[in-house]
């Protein structure tokens, strides 16, 4: 008698790097239960979908996926599993009124996963349907001595902490994420030292608030010098940061170890003091800009990113124009833009409008992310004629005779192969001839 082969699962990732990481611990738990991997949809047994429920259009971007999948599912018998921050924030809707879907499992319930999947494929070989929800979020949960499996790459990804207490009043992760916890310090290293024996060269700490990372007498500034110590990584980055958890020691840490890389993401949001005050950022315009002036005085050569929301309630155009100067003040060296999007049962939904027509949010969203282009152009034009060090990628996306990596401020360069293609994760300098506003150009 032939035994069956062991189910194929397929899981696709849409969100943030922390669903990424989230997905190598998905699959590295269900390896553990004898489940394999395919990268092709078309022969999975199980397909699971890591979602995203930041903005409306996240939304909207999976829900066109699922619909994608009933094609299949009308095919052949199939499990369509739910994950991450949708599944959290959606249940009802996505458990009553979604019949593709089999499993809902949110960001701390993925231990219950190869019992839920096993249960399902057995049912649905029966010849019925039944439903598998696992939603509880959990104070304690981090997945201790799971080891993901991880993407290939340069990159090793390490979630330190998880969940945010900080309630943004616009923000929907404090509920599907739920409350701040934090690994230890020797779980972490243990998985840094993990990453560095299998050839990663670059690690990115991550955490929705990773800077407010705690335990015991360890704070985020001791951390990441640990990590950066480990022998074999080149590079250590971190996402996101709070401004408001920024001490000196994490300054100084990023100023002064060779390893940890010299670039900072900074979520800006708004550059008004009232509209910062409505989603509860808990600094002033003053606070962010001293923060900026003290981070640039220490570290001069330091590349700072930012995300900015346009349009959130009641933003008047002066206040608008408050955030346009904030960012000609500043020259960030790049910024994600976005519309305000309502996210339900958040703290802005409760209590204000969302007044502000599309139409407006469109035109301000257009406007800082022209203004935000030249000055980005600017900057990388100051690279022009000097040396930088790149971590090799890959080859560039629009042409394998090209090469592709990033600086240590994480801006992307590409240069013609020739005769010299060097491996993924070596460190090479270049010599920038041009820039645009996406990449510079090295020869
Ligand atoms: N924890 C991270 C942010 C995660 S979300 C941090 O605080 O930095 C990434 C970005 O999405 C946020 O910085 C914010 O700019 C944007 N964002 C979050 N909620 C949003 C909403 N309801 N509408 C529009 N943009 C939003
Ligand atoms: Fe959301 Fe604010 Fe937490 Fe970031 S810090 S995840 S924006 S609540
Ligand atoms: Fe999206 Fe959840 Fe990340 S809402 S941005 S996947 S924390």
């Amino acid at each position: 008698m032939t035994q069956k082969p062991p189910p194929q699962v397929h899981i696709e990732t849409f969100g943030c790097q922390m669903n990424e990481s989230d997905s190598e611990l998905v699959r590295s738990m269900l390896k553990q239960e004898g489940f394999t991997f395919t990268p092709d949809r078309e022969r999975a047994d199980v397909v699971l979908v890591n979602t995203c429920a930041i903005r409306e259009n996240a939304h909207n971007k999976i829900y066109a996926h699922l619909s994608e999948l009933k094609g299949l599912k009308n095919q052949r018998p199939l499990v369509v599993g739910v994950l991450g921050c949708m599944a959290q924030n959606l249940k009802n809707e996505l458990a009553d009124k979604e019949p593709l879907v089999d499993i809902l499992a949110g960001p701390d319930a993925y231990r219950q996963l190869p019992r839920l999947l096993s249960r399902a494929l057995e049912t649905q070989e029966q010849g019925f349907d039944q439903k598998g929800f696992a939603l509880d979020l959990s104070e304690y949960e981090t997945y201790e001595g799971v080891l993901p499996d991880r993407d290939s790459g340069v990159n090793a990804w390490i979630t330190v902490m998880r969940g945010c207490d900080n309630f943004c009043s616009f923000c929907v992760v404090p509920y599907t994420r739920g409350r701040e916890r934090s690994r230890s310090p020797e779980a972490v290293l243990t998985e840094a030292r993990d990453a560095a024996a299998r050839g990663f060269k670059q690690i990115t700490l991550l955490g929705q608030n990773v800077n407010s990372y705690r335990h015991e007498d360890w704070d985020f500034a001791k951390l990441i010098r640990a990590v950066a110590d480990t022998s074999g990584i080149d590079r250590v980055r971190f996402t996101s940061p709070h401004p408001k958890d920024f001490p000196p020691a994490l300054i100084d840490a990023i100023a002064t170890h060779p390893t940890i890389c010299k670039h900072i993401h900074l979520p800006l949001q708004a550059g008004s003091d009232r509209i910062l005050g409505l989603m509860e950022r808990t600094y002033t315009a003053k606070d962010y800009l001293a923060l900026v002036e003290h981070i640039r005085a220490v570290i001069p050569e330091i590349v700072l990113t930012t995300d900015i929301i346009c349009g959130f309630c009641s933003e008047s155009d002066e206040e608008f124009h408050d955030t346009r100067r904030m960012v000609e003040q500043v020259q960030f060296d790049s910024a994600y833009i976005f519309k305000y999007s309502e996210r339900k049962n958040t703290i802005a939904a409760r209590k204000f409008a969302d007044d502000v027509p599309d139409r407006v949010k469109g035109s301000r969203v257009s406007t800082l992310v022209e203004i935000q282009r030249r000055i980005t152009l600017e900057r990388n034009r100051r690279y022009i004629g000097r040396d930088v060090e790149i971590l090799v990628e890959g080859d560039a996306t629009r042409s394998s005779t090209q090469g592709m990596g990033k600086t240590d401020g994480n801006i992307t360069v590409v240069w013609d192969k020739g005769a010299d293609p060097f491996e993924p994760g070596t460190v090479v300098t270049k010599r920038i001839f041009e820039a645009s506003a996406a990449t510079l150009y090295g020869e």
